[in-house]
């Protein structure tokens, strides 16, 4: 079985420039899954960091098109977004990464937490910007 995400149709939200940022999203996830139990601590935190960066770019860049549009459901997207921040942001990736097991949940959370997010969250304004 293979903890990577499948990247399928059902994730896009016909917005070019968000699907292509989730895209690499979930390619930096899948990176993450080969690297997990082979790469050392630093590559490891490597990915994570980029992931965190990436991640908070993607936001601005949604918040951005939701702003334009007039997106009445803007400032509860955009706490989901922070809420998401400061819980990457508070990962102490030394103990977290020292531990094979406790990388795993990790990237179980995030992965599960992106793919939701994506799947419900960006799909309920794609539908109303489209509208
Ligand atoms: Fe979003």
């Amino acid at each position: 079985m293979t903890a990577k995400i499948t990247w399928d149709s059902s994730f896009e939200t016909g917005i070019s420039e968000v699907d292509a940022q989730h895209l690499r999203l979930v390619e930096i996830i899948n990176s993450l899954v080969d690297a997990i139990g082979h790469a050392d601590k630093n590559t490891l935190k490597g990915i994570v960091e980029q992931l965190k960066e990436y991640a908070q770019y993607h936001f601005r860049t949604e918040e951005k098109i939701m702003a334009e549009s007039g997106y009445a459901g803007l400032a509860e997207h955009r706490d989901e977004h922070a809420m998401f921040v400061d819980q990457i942001l508070l990962f102490d990736l030394d103990v977290i990464l020292a531990s094979e097991g406790l990388a795993w949940d990790m990237l179980h959370f995030l992965r599960g937490w992106l793919t939701n997010h994506i799947l419900v969250v960006d799909k309920r304004f794609a539908v109303q910007l489209q509208a």
